[in-house]
């Protein structure tokens, strides 16, 4: 049976049996094939702890920007979401770049629609535009420069100080980075479903238990909860934070699958979630994150689908707004 790409969007790749023998020994499995077709595993800190001991690198957006790079694998899986997988295609677009399941999104990026992005842009001509890296493909082929959670603070100071700029997605990046920089940048309404929710007087009530923990948040975060932070930083600046910092207790303000990285660096500190508003759900994990699995995996390294498929001519604009970012980062 030949496949493709819409069989595991449309279909929904579990409906292929894997043999009973091959899912006892799925780890395994994984490791041959990645072998044998000489692909490199590329995961964020937010996927499940099991694909976390199975990749060749974890890491934060940019972290995983640079290994997509510069990486000489014929292959990259991305276990991650869409846009992580496409920002590696644009930046390696010789090589083929898989994404376990084409239906792991992201909210930030999807409350950015292109034609509405592109109108906002027209009625602030003479702006330099700088997106986060949570953004469409096309998203980032209207912008100037790229930043992620790590770098965007330095971008946006390494700037002119009286250059005018727009800002989008994430109202709370945005807000956050003018906060810091002292700029007054124009920003886009954009924000996650993971951080719009966790709940201030939650943490505030969790901190009156544990009075010696320290509040560490991602800047994806509300500004009430950036204000009571004691730190602030992308997935990576939080764990370095967590190694170094001599609390043993933190109140983690960001998805919960950080806690998995957390907790093998420092298994003798202790780590608590953040509740999210409402505590029936488990909002702090990232439901796109979370789509990533070993099965998919596996599946996705056998069939090589589904793969990330990009205009080229889209990739070449793409590239130079990532290009600036890794420039200046
Ligand atoms: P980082 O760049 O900090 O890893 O954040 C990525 C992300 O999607 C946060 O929600
Ligand atoms: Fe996107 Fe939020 Fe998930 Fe990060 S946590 S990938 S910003 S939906």
């Amino acid at each position: 049976m030949i496949y493709k790409n819409e069989d595991f969007k449309n279909f929904g790749f579990l409906k292929i049996e894997i043999s009973k023998e091959i899912k006892d020994n799925l780890v395994n499995e994984i490791l041959k094939l990645k072998k044998e077709k000489e692909a490199i595993i590329l995961a964020h800190y937010y996927v499940r702890d099991e694909i976390q001991k199975i990749a060749d690198i974890v890491g934060d957006s940019l972290q995983l920007s640079i290994e997509a790079s510069k990486t000489n694998a014929k292959i990259i899986l991305f276990a991650g979401v869409n846009f992580m997988a496409e920002t590696a295609k644009i930046l390696s677009p010789a090589k083929k770049v898989l994404l376990p399941d084409l239906n792991a999104g992201c909210s930030l990026a999807d409350s950015c629609p292109t034609e509405d992005f592109k109108k906002f842009l027209e009625k602030h001509p003479n702006h330099t535009v700088i997106s986060y890296v949570n953004t469409t493909a096309e998203i980032k082929a209207l912008s100037d420069i790229i930043v992620t959670s790590s770098n965007a603070v330095k971008i946006v100071n390494s700037l002119s100080k009286d250059e005018k700029i727009i800002f989008g997605p994430d109202k709370n990046l945005g807000d956050y980075v003018n906060s810091k920089t002292g700029k007054n940048m124009i920003l886009w309404n954009g924000a996650c479903h993971v951080h719009k929710r966790f709940d201030l007087n939650a943490i505030l009530n969790l901190k009156k238990l544990f009075p010696t923990a320290k509040i560490i948040a991602h800047p994806e975060c509300e500004k009430p909860i950036i204000l009571i932070a004691d730190f602030i930083g992308s997935t990576a600046a939080l764990l370095k934070f967590t190694k170094t910092d001599n609390s043993d207790t933190f109140i983690v303000v960001t998805e919960s699958g950080i806690l998995f990285k957390m907790k093998e660096l420092c298994p003798d500190k202790t780590f608590i979630t953040a509740p999210p508003t409402d505590e029936n759900c488990s909002c702090n994990d990232c439901s796109y994150m979370k789509l990533n699995t070993l099965e998919k995996i596996y599946l996705c390294l056998k069939y090589e689908l589904p793969e990330i498929q990009l205009d080229i001519n889209l990739i070449k604009v793409a590239k130079k707004s990532l290009d600036r970012m890794l420039e200046l980062s």
